[in-house]
């Protein structure tokens, strides 16, 4: 496997609120995160600070205190408070903004506005997340459209994923999805890049930005796509089931999945009235963003990425391995090779995630890219370099069990064939 170059591992970020050493242990106090166990799985499922969890708890109460009042009056104030606060820092403006259960919903919520046949196209990269390759495939059994999807792989160099994703654009193309911070690779995509040659082609993107909402910088109405969707409880911490799509001006109309009595009434009130449901995550996102900037925000970013580079890069000579792209391709979660080639199969995750956690209690996360296992550590402002020490030798020790395993499976097989 080519090794890409990376920086040299070396003492923990310092010198920001969300870097040092000491502010990073004062952190940890501000998670529910169960203790003894190493926490280095951030991008898969976030992890909520006490503060948001007690404010979301507030909204649940004043919801239950008089539910006529707050569904008819308080909510869909509180709703747009949230939104004007949530999409300066987006950038973004408040009536393009819409809240979703999550990313998978988001884009669910697009492709259901499309009116997909038989012929469409959707152009989609192998660096996808799988569940939204089967919510495509599941769209394209329902409408008879194809999937298209460009081979890039991993190690992967993200300057070279326009010109591939421009090459598979056709006539028939009717959507463009690329992820913006992929799951399985880790990898930054150049977006606005992506989105230029969309518009160029007059093909409409849609970015899944399940991760970028605290990861990165956001400007979305920078980047220019008709349709973005980022998570709020990943690298923001907000409470679980908070994400929200935002919609061009010139993008075709959508709605949400649940039409309910805002219909023609805009897309904010339409976004707003999704029928009776919890909102109480979506309305902690202003203070989720207060508390990323009380944390250091560009500061804790750059602190993250690089104590997620430093573990990365150790973690790899340990196991005689590289990153898999490039270390400017990466925010705060990095993906790592492994010493010998797996099977990419659900039994390998699950054997992978299991020896870590029971023998290691380490929480990291397995992903696939074109049949290739590798493994993603996160870093959040809980995590400090200790977090990571003797990973490398960890994996191997896992690597080698799930292998193990494999052989043994396949050998089963084998004979149960030939009997
Ligand atoms: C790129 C990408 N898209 C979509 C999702 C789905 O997010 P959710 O499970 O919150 O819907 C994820 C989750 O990790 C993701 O990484």
């Amino acid at each position: 496997m080519e090794a890409a170059s990376a920086t040299p591992p070396g003492a923990p970020p310092s010198g920001s609120n969300g870097g040092g050493a000491a502010g990073r242990l004062d952190a940890r106090h501000l998670f529910a995160l169960e203790e003894g166990t190493r926490h280095l799985n951030h991008g898969a499922f976030g992890a909520t600070p006490l503060s948001l969890s007690a404010e979301q708890a507030e909204w649940r109460g004043r919801m239950e205190a008089n539910p006529t009042r707050f569904f008819m009056t308080i909510l869909p104030k509180a709703l747009r408070h949230a939104a004007e606060a949530v999409a300066p820092f987006l950038g973004t403006e408040p009536e393009r903004l819409g809240f979703v259960a999550n990313a998978t919903e988001g884009v669910a919520t697009v492709l259901r506005s499309l009116a997909l046949g038989p012929g469409d196209q959707i152009v989609v990269t192998d660096h996808q997340y799988n569940a939204v390759r089967q919510l495509l495939a599941f769209m394209a059994q329902a409408t008879g459209a194809e999937i298209v999807t460009v081979p890039l792989g991993l190690p992967l160099d993200p300057a070279e994923a326009p010109a591939a994703i421009a090459a598979a654009i056709g006539p028939a193309t009717r959507l463009v999805i690329v992820d913006h911070v992929a799951s399985g690779s880790a990898v930054t995509f150049p977006v606005a890049d992506i989105a230029a040659l969309c518009r160029a082609q007059g093909v409409p993107l849609l970015i899944d930005g399940a991760h970028a909402p605290g990861l990165l910088a956001l400007d979305i109405d920078a980047i220019d796509a008709d349709y973005y969707v980022g998570n709020g409880h990943k690298w923001l911490m907000g409470p679980k089931s908070c994400a929200v799509l935002a919609v061009s001006p010139s993008a075709a109309p959508v709605h949400p999945l649940a039409i309910s009595h805002a219909f023609g009434q805009g897309f904010a009130a339409e976004f707003d009235k999704q029928g009776t449901r919890d909102m109480s995550a979506a309305l902690t996102l202003p203070s989720a963003i207060r508390l990323h900037e009380a944390l250091g925000g560009e500061d804790l970013r750059a602190a993250n990425r690089a104590l997620a580079l430093a573990a990365a890069t150790d973690t790899a000579r340990a196991m005689g391995t590289g990153l898999g792209a490039t270390p400017s391709a990466f925010q705060s979660m990095v993906t790592i090779g492994l010493p010998r080639p797996l099977p990419a199969t659900r039994e390998t995750f699950a054997a992978l995630s299991a020896h870590l956690s029971e023998n290691h209690r380490t929480e990291a996360a397995f992903t696939a890219i074109a049949g290739t296992v590798w493994l993603r550590i996160s870093a959040q402002v809980y995590n400090t370099f200790e977090d990571y020490e003797g990973l490398g030798p960890a994996v191997a020790e896992a690597v080698a069990a799930a292998a193990e395993a494999a052989e043994a499976a396949a050998a089963k097989a084998a004979g149960q064939g030939a009997g």
